[in-house]
């Protein structure tokens, strides 16, 4: 017998993470010296190179704001109604922008009756309202403190502050930096908490709110540095599945209404996500999007390949997602048989991304901080779903099992995340899940791991480290000085604590 009897003995070589350990460089950062900086699309600029996976247990408008106040981005799922999406980013792109530029407003004719009926059908916190005209012209300012039961029959006339007394600024007179500006009137006016925005003819503009103003001033002292627009509000992503009609084709009215709708709102970046990105359908719906939104930052995958990648930059995708099968609660590789392990699809995918000029996402198999490290060496940012599942900003109900508090983690391709609309993810319509169709992904449960603070705080710091024994400054030069060593079975060993009798179970960077 000779070799070629066999099966192909010369088949590449598949790594992932634990595959591998990087070599030490010389150094001359320290940890918390390296930036985390990096530029995702023209639009999208971030403080922190972690994005949260649109699955249905890690993100909603809780978590989008969570990663977004970290200085990452969240990418907020479709397994809702449109309408619901559309509500979920909005809910992030209004998050505390400092100017709150469509405030609720009330009208001098109106009674506090139908200003608290506002407040109840809108659910908003406050209670103090601008007033406007039908020309929505400024004409005063509703006092919180009348905004009650016993005041419901008085109109909004009688007990406003009149125009006169309420303190304004013009739109001119905000300047480069709104939070400044209002941060320095404030200070300047004790007990002032409103000022109010107008145009040169008296019309309402917006708003800042003393609260507000704070809690933005608060982040800017604990080094806080959100990811922001040009327009100071949070940056925040949603997926899209590619809708198609009865006759199969993609249902391009619905589609471009939808995203119009999720751009309306200030949507930064759309994903197109699937299980299968190296494909017509997906290939379509991208050149759709970006016929159709040309400045929209365009996400789409997944891929494991570089033919892959340049299949989708060259419909017109800006960045691409990576990694088939590697999830923690994947089973493509074992249902499918397919998939490429992450390290190496990394690697393959990096060199048509860099050769493309677009930028690549790592997704999935992200476990602990040294995976972070690895992954930034060949990609631009990494996409986390389990590792963030736990967090109290996943959406879902914490289970108590046996004294242990728990949150529901699913696969996008698990029998239940695909009834529930994720279906077209793995190339299925849902009126077929109830025939035999492979579930590509499991049902589990995450460990409650506290807040996406506490969690990214965690992964930051592991990423700093690596890049501080890397001597990298910054992303850029992560990846210029990493060096790889393939580990052996013996040495995967050696990388865990090992021979001691373990009493607390977070892992030391030393030693
Ligand atoms: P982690 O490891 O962070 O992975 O939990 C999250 C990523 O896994 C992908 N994903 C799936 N892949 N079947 C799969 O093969 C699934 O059911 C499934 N659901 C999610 C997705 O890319 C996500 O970001």
């Amino acid at each position: 017998l000779n070799a070629d009897d066999f099966f192909p003995s010369m088949l590449p070589t598949g790594l992932t993470f634990d595959d591998v350990s990087l070599a030490t460089r010389y150094s001359e950062v320290l940890p918390r010296q390296a930036s985390l900086n990096l530029t995702l699309s023209k639009r999208i600029s971030l403080h922190l190179p972690i994005v949260s996976s649109d699955m249905d247990t890690v993100t909603e408008s809780n978590m989008a704001i969570a990663m977004a106040l970290q200085g990452g981005l969240g990418i907020v799922h479709y397994n809702m109604s449109e309408k619901q999406q559309v509500r979920e980013v909005a809910r992030v792109k209004n998050y505390v922008n400092g100017l709150i530029q469509d405030p609720f407003v009330a009208h001098p004719e109106q009674t506090i009756g139908d200003v608290l009926e506002l407040v109840e059908r809108k659910n908003v916190k406050f209670r103090t309202f601008p007033v406007v005209d039908q020309d929505e012209k400024l004409v005063g300012l509703l006092p919180g403190r009348v905004v009650k039961e016993r005041y419901r029959s008085h109109r909004v006339e009688e007990a406003m502050h009149v125009r006169s007394q309420v303190h304004t600024i013009t739109e001119s007179e905000i300047g480069e930096n709104p939070v400044e500006t209002a941060d320095q009137f404030f200070s300047d006016h004790l007990g002032i908490h409103k000022l109010l925005v107008v145009d040169q003819e008296d019309r309402l503009k917006g708003l800042f709110t003393l609260s507000d103003i704070e809690r933005i001033s608060e982040e800017a002292r604990s080094n806080l540095r959100p990811a922001r627009d040009d327009r100071f509000r949070l940056l925040c992503g949603a997926a899209i599945s590619a809708v198609r009609k009865a006759d199969g084709s993609l249902d391009r009215d619905r589609i471009i209404g939808h995203v119009s709708n999720l751009v309306g709102e200030g949507l930064d970046a759309l994903a197109v996500s699937t299980a299968h990105g190296f494909s017509a359908g997906v290939g379509e719906s991208v050149r759709l999007l970006r016929s159709e939104f040309p400045d929209l930052t365009i996400i789409a995958g997944n891929v494991t390949s570089g033919d892959g990648v340049e299949y989708l930059a060259d419909a017109g995708a800006d960045i691409i997602k990576v990694g088939q099968g590697p999830g923690s609660i994947c089973t493509t590789r074992q249902i499918a048989g397919v998939g490429i392990p992450q390290l190496t699809a990394l690697y393959a995918c990096s060199k048509a991304a860099k050769a493309k000029g677009v930028r690549i996402l790592a997704d999935g198999g992200i476990s602990k901080s040294g995976d972070v490290v690895k992954a930034l060496t060949l990609a631009d940012a990494v996409m986390c779903g389990g590792l963030l599942a736990g967090c109290k900003e996943a959406p879902g109900t914490i289970l108590e099992i046996k004294g242990k508090l728990y949150k529901q983690y699913r696969g996008m391709g698990s029998e239940a995340a695909m009834k529930a609309g994720s279906a077209a993810r793995y190339g299925h319509a849902v009126k077929d899940l109830n025939r035999k169709v492979a579930s590509e992904g499991i049902e589990a449960l995450k460990e409650i791991s506290g807040s996406v603070e506490e969690v990214i705080s965690g992964l930051a710091g592991g990423l700093r480290s690596g890049m501080g024994y890397l001597g990298a400054k910054d992303l850029d030069a992560l990846k210029e000085n990493a060096l790889y060593v393939r580990v052996s079975p013996a040495g995967q060993r050696e990388a865990s604590p090992h021979d001691v009798i373990v009493v607390k179970a977070e892992t030391s960077e030393e030693g």
